[in-house]
């Protein structure tokens, strides 16, 4: 079977300055939260990837009117006409984050019907969190195969502890939260930077949210909310991307409107690694300039403000050419060291020390090879290890690079790199694309 793919040549360090778009886990969720009241909203510093156009896919078969103008970033989404309540099986399965659209539409119509989105290749990625707190507020499920029907005939405002601090979930309940008569309190909720994002558009909208250390949200219920009109919050996890590639390809690079404050630990293994990073005034804009020799850092990842799994891959491929050996532990997701065989192949010395942690010795040099990007940050490590390797590294499974990027391939070109994507070039082996599916 036909597949585009990128192809990536080593041609030394890369030097320059980037300036990023918005989060795609920022805008999903806030594309998500229109669905809570009627009107214009606009959304500005929009990504232009493939989870975008699925997001408005998803809003558009629901009555809404999207229009995207992909030239200014701009995204308008007219909630008025939305009059249908349901996820359809190809969007859940296209992309997870469909799952939030829950939460608004059982704030505002008092039900929704989702197909159970299933396994993906990172883990099993249930959403009994979502559907177990959604029940505490008053939400009955009826489920007919993998469809479930939810519906309330009031939300009932009430205290919420997290056993885990989801993501998803944190966004689901707040959303559908802000219009819960009472307080709602989220105990041990996800505070990722993404979700303060949320945090963000809701209260443009009127909700009435705090904060309270170290991980409670409350949420006092409001009888209705207004469009607003946000700027998506920079993509720390596209910011990693190109830091990475600067400290890996022995160069300097600078992203001049990252936020270093959302990702410490990130900073902090770069630098334990002998990088040097700058961080600009206010703690806008990083900058990392490559040591000749990098020594290998063990890590593990956790919820935020821990190393993000996001960035679990991407980091990997650096630590398979630095000096040493690591230990690299993943404890967000069950299964999401697919990346691991794939490095393998270019010749990194990865081994496992159990089913969550691997351990990497250095090696002097990868080898480009034809590789499978098997998610979305897996597709990242790959371009990364790609862009030092010798010789010629093909990378299949697009799918992934192009759901969780905004045109990455032309940030990493404008800094120097050889990366190009050819149409239809490469054939994939039947048993390789088994592993590819949806992630994030
Ligand atoms: C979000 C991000 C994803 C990131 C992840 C963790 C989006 C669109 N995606 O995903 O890029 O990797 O956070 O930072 O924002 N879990 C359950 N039951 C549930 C929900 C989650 O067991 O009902 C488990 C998951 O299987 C996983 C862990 O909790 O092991 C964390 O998942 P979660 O934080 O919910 O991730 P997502 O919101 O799906």
């Amino acid at each position: 079977m036909n597949d585009d793919c990128i192809v990536i040549e080593s041609v030394g360090p890369l030097h320059g300055q980037a300036s990023l778009v918005g989060a795609k886990n920022a805008v999903l969720v806030t594309m998500a939260a229109t669905l809570l009241t009627e009107g214009v909203s606009t959304l500005t510093n929009v990504p232009v990837s493939a989870d975008v156009t699925y997001m408005i896919a998803l809003l558009e078969s629901m009555g809404a009117h999207v229009a995207f103008d992909v030239i200014r970033r701009t995204l308008t989404i007219d909630t008025t006409t939305v009059n249908r309540f349901e996820v359809s099986p190809d969007l859940m399965k296209k992309m997870r984050a469909s799952i939030l659209v829950m939460g608004p539409l059982l704030a505002r119509f008092g039900r929704a019907r989702v197909v159970l989105p299933g396994g993906c290749t990172i883990g099993a990625r249930p959403i009994d969190f979502h559907i177990k707190n959604f029940k505490k507020i008053g939400v009955q499920f009826t489920q007919i195969d993998d469809l479930l029907h939810a519906q309330t005939t009031g939300l009932q405002a009430t205290r919420i502890a997290l056993e885990y601090p989801s993501v998803g979930a944190t966004e689901n309940i707040l959303l559908a939260a802000t219009l819960c008569q009472g307080v709602t309190t989220i105990v041990n909720a996800a505070i990722e930077p993404e979700v303060f994002d949320l945090v963000t558009v809701l209260r443009a909208m009127g909700a009435n949210i705090a904060i309270q250390a170290p991980a409670t949200i409350v949420i006092t219920g409001v009888s209705s909310l207004r469009p607003f009109t946000h700027d998506v919050m920079v993509d720390r996890l596209e910011v990693g991307a190109l830091l990475l590639a600067g400290a890996i390809s022995g160069g300097s690079v600078e992203v001049v409107n990252a936020r270093a404050e959302d990702m410490d630990v990130f900073l902090m293994k770069l630098q334990e690694m002998g990088h040097r990073i700058d961080i600009g005034v206010n703690g806008i804009g990083v900058r990392v300039t490559a040591t000749p020799l990098p020594e290998a850092v063990s890590f593990k990842t956790s919820p935020y403000p821990g190393f993000p799994t996001d960035l679990q891959a991407p980091m990997m491929a650096a630590q398979c050419i630095a000096n040493g050996i690591c230990e690299i532990s993943e404890t967000v997701f069950e299964n999401r060291f697919l990346h691991v065989r794939e490095l393998q192949k270019m010749g990194a010395q990865i081994k496992y020390v159990c089913g969550d942690k691997v351990q990497i010795k250095g090696v002097t040099a990868l080898y480009g090879m034809p590789v499978i990007a098997s998610d979305i940050r897996a597709s990242c490590a790959l371009v990364l290890a790609g862009l030092v390797a010798k010789g010629k590294t093909v990378m299949t499974g697009m799918n992934h690079w192009r759901r969780g990027y905004d045109k990455l391939e032309d940030k990493f070109t404008a800094l120097g790199a050889r990366v190009s994507i050819e149409k239809g070039a490469h054939v994939m082996n039947p048993i390789d694309r088994l592993t590819t599916s949806i992630t994030d």
